[in-house]
C-alpha cells in the first residue's frame, strides 16, 4: 500500500534521467489554418543503457489525413531498438516515425501514442530537443503568423505524480485468464468460477512469448486493456524462474541451474520488464508475485538446520536468490504502474519464532540488492499456492486446555500462529520494524485454503485434551502443516475481494485452482520439473514434514498442468460454498 505519486526511481545504474520533457507553451493563436503540435516525450530507464520512450503526438492545427511523418534527434549514441505504432527507421541520431494505415488520420486536437524501446543510453543524454511533425516544429500551439514562439522544455530526476496508488485492487476490476477460464469452463459446474480472475504465471522464458495452451506476456496485457475497456484493472503476474528455483523440493525445479544468475537478468526479466513499460499497459495496474518459495528456503531449509537440503545451501552460498530478487524489484519497480508483492512462504512455514523475523530481515536484505530500494515493494504475499486456512474460528493461539497451550498440541507445535490472516497482519508490522515502509499491504491467497464440505468442524473440539481441541476443531485437514502437495480435502477459499480486512490489500486467486501441485513420478518435460514424493499419498515424509503421511491426491500431472480431479474436488469443498 503505497502513497499517491512515491518516487519509484531510485533504482542504481539508471543512466537515463528520468524524464518528461513537455515541448512548447501555451499559446493564443488564431484558430484553425495554421498547422501545429505538441509532443509529450518520456523516458523510463531501467539500467544498462535500456530505457522505455513513451511518445504522445498531439496535432494542434488543421486535420491531417492520409498519414504524417515525426522527426526528432537522439542524444548521444541512443537507438531505437524496437518501436511501436509507427514505422521507426534511424539514420545516426536522426530518427523518423511515419503513422501506420490505422493512425495516419489526425483530427485537430487529436493525439497517437506511439513509443520505443531504446538502448546505448548514457548518464549525461538529454531528451529530444525538439520534434516535427510533417515538417512544422511542435511548439506546443498552432504557428501563429506574427508573433514570437518560446519553447519550454521541462527536464527533471522527478517522475512527477506517478500513478501507483495506495492499494491497486480498490476500485478496480481485474483479468480473467482467457487461458485458465477455457479449462475452467470445460469443468463440469466449473462455469460457476471460471470468470474469477487467476494469477498468470511466468513460470518459464517461453511463458514469455508464449507456450502451447498459454499466451505470451504481451498477448495477456493487450487482453487486460481490453477488459478494462477504460476502467481501472489489476492483472496478477507470479514472477517465478530464479536460477536454483524451489530448491527444498523437486516439483518446481525451473529450468535455469543454480549459477544462471545472468541468463534470469537478461532473458527473463529484462524482456518482462520491457513489455509491461510499453505505453500501451501504462494504464493497466500490474501486481508481481515475485519469487514464491525463495528467500524463505534461505531461512528454514539451510545447514546446521536439520531440515536442511543441500540445493537450499547452494543457493545460499552463491547468493543468487538475493540478487535475483533485487533485480527483478529493481526492473519491474522501474515501471510506474507495476506494484511488487514478495513473497513470505505461508504461516505453516515461517510462522515459528526463529523464521518470522530472520524472514522479514532477509526480504529487506534483498529489496535492497542489485539497485533496488525498499520504494520497490508495495508489500507481501502469503500463502501462494499453499493450503493454509485463512481464519481459524474454532481455536486461538491465546487458548489453552487444562492449563496446556494450544502451542504444545501437535498440530500447531509452537508455532506462533494458528492462521494466514493473523500471520499477514503480524508480518505486515514485523516488515515495517525490518525497515520497509509503514505503509506496505498484503495478499492472501485463498484459492484453494476453503477447507468446506462436509468434514468441516462446526464447533470447537472437546477440551480432553489439547489435541482433542485443536484437531477436532481445526479447519484446515491437512495431516501436517508441512504439506504441500495437492492436498486431498482442500476446497476453493474466499472468492478474491480488495481490502477485506486491516493491513490486507486483497484476497487473490495466485494459484489457478485445477493447476497440479506435481507429480510424483517422473513425466519427460522441457520445464525442468521433477518428480516429489511429497505428491505420493504413498510416501510417509521427511523431517520437513514430521516423518507424516504427504496427504496428496494420487496421480497428479506435472506442476501447472490441469488436474480436473483436484478441481472437481476443490468446487466440491469450497468454502464459501460455491
Ligand atoms: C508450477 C508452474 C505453474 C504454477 C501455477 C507451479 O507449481 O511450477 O509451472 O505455472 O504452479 O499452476
Amino acid at each position: 500500500m503505497k502513497l499517491n505519486g512515491q518516487r519509484r526511481w531510485a533504482a542504481a545504474g539508471v543512466v537515463v534521467a528520468t524524464v518528461v520533457a513537455t515541448l512548447g507553451v501555451a499559446m493564443s493563436a488564431p484558430a484553425g489554418a495554421a498547422p501545429g503540435c505538441r509532443v509529450d516525450y518520456t523516458a523510463n530507464p531501467w539500467g544498462g543503457g535500456g530505457f522505455g520512450a513513451a511518445v504522445k503526438v498531439t496535432n494542434l492545427g488543421d486535420a491531417i489525413s492520409g498519414g504524417w511523418t515525426l522527426k526528432f534527434t537522439l542524444s548521444g549514441s541512443q537507438r531505437v531498438a524496437q518501436g511501436w505504432s509507427a514505422n521507426w527507421t534511424q539514420s545516426g541520431q536522426n530518427v523518423t516515425a511515419t503513422s501506420l494505415s490505422w493512425n495516419g488520420n489526425l483530427g485537430t486536437g487529436a493525439s497517437t501514442d506511439l513509443g520505443f524501446n531504446g538502448s546505448n543510453a548514457a548518464s549525461g543524454d538529454a531528451n529530444p530537443a525538439s520534434f516535427t511533425l510533417n515538417g512544422t516544429v511542435c511548439t506546443g500551439g498552432t504557428v501563429p503568423t506574427s508573433t514570437t514562439t518560446t519553447t519550454t522544455t521541462t527536464t527533471s530526476n522527478d517522475p512527477g505524480p506517478g500513478n501507483r496508488v495506495d492499494n491497486p485492487y480498490v476500485g478496480a476490476k481485474q483479468y480473467v485468464n482467457p487461458d485458465w477460464s477455457a479449462k475452467a469452463s470445460a469443468e463440469a459446474g466449473g462455469s460457476r468460477i471460471a470468470n474469477q480472475p487467476t494469477g498468470v504465471w511466468m513460470d518459464r522464458i517461453a511463458a514469455i512469448t508464449g507456450t502451447t495452451g498459454a499466451r505470451g506476456l504481451a498477448a495477456h496485457l493487450d487482453e487486460a486493456v481490453r477488459q478494462a475497456a477504460g476502467s481501472p484493472l489489476v492483472i496478477q503476474l507470479v514472477i517465478y524462474n530464479l536460477p536454483g528455483r524451489d530448491c527444498s523440493a523437486l516439483a518446481s525445479n525451473g529450468e535455469l541451474k543454480a549459477t544462471e544468475i545472468d541468463r534470469y537478468k537478461t532473458e527473463y526479466i529484462d524482456p518482462i520488464a520491457a513489455i509491461l513499460a510499453r505505453p500501451a499497459y501504462s494504464g493497466l495496474r500490474i501486481v508481481t508475485t515475485v519469487e514464491i518459495d525463495s528467500l524463505p528456503n534461505l531461512i528454514t531449509n539451510v545447514s546446521p538446520r536439520p531440515t536442511a537440503v543441500p540445493a537450499c545451501d547452494v543457493m545460499k552460498a552463491n547468493g543468487n536468490y538475493v540478487t535475483g530478487v533485487g533485480y527483478a524489484l529493481a526492473k519491474l519497480g522501474a515501471v510506474p504502474n507495476v506494484y511488487n508483492y514478495l513473497d513470505i512462504g505461508h504461516h505453516g512455514w515461517i510462522g515459528w519464532d526463529d523464521n518470522f523475523g530472520a524472514t522479514a530481515d532477509l526480504l529487506f536484505q534483498a529489496a535492497n540488492a542489485s539497485g533496488s530500494t525498499k520504494a520497490n515493494v508495495q508489500g507481501f504475499i502469503a500463502n501462494t499456492a499453499n493450503y493454509g486456512a485463512l481464519k481459524e474460528p474454532y481455536f486461538k493461539i491465546e487458548d489453552s486446555v487444562n492449563g496446556t497451550s494450544v502451542r504444545q498440541s501437535k498440530w500447531v507445535d509452537w508455532n506462533r500462529y494458528v492462521d494466514e490472516l493473523s500471520y499477514a497482519q503480524a508480518f505486515r508490522q514485523r516488515a515495517v520494524q525490518a525497515g520497509f515502509d509503514s505503509n506496505v499491504g498484503m495478499l492472501i491467497d485463498t484459492s484453494r485454503n476453503g477447507w468446506g464440505g462436509s468434514a468441516r468442524p462446526a464447533g470447537p473440539g472437546p477440551t480432553t485434551s489439547v489435541d482433542a481441541y485443536v484437531n477436532g476443531g481445526k479447519l484446515d485437514r491437512r495431516i501436517h502443516l508441512g504439506n504441500w502437495c495437492n492436498q486431498s480435502g482442500a476446497g476453493l477459499g474466499e472468492r478474491p475481494k480488495a481490502a477485506p480486512e486491516s493491513g490486507i490489500d486483497a484476497y487473490v486467486w495466485m494459484k489457478p485452482p485445477g493447476e497440479s501441485d506435481g507429480a510424483s513420478e517422473e513425466i519427460p518435460n522441457n520445464e525442468g520439473k521433477g518428480a516429489d514424493k511429497m505428491c505420493d499419498p504413498t510416501y510417509t515424509g521427511n523431517v520437513r514434514n514430521g516423518n507424516s503421511m504427504s496427504g496428496a491426491l494420487g496421480d497428479a500431472p506435472l506442476s501447472g498442468h490441469w488436474f480436473s480431479a483436484q478441481f472437481q474436488e476443490l468446487m466440491r469443498n469450497a468454502y464459501p460454498a460455491l
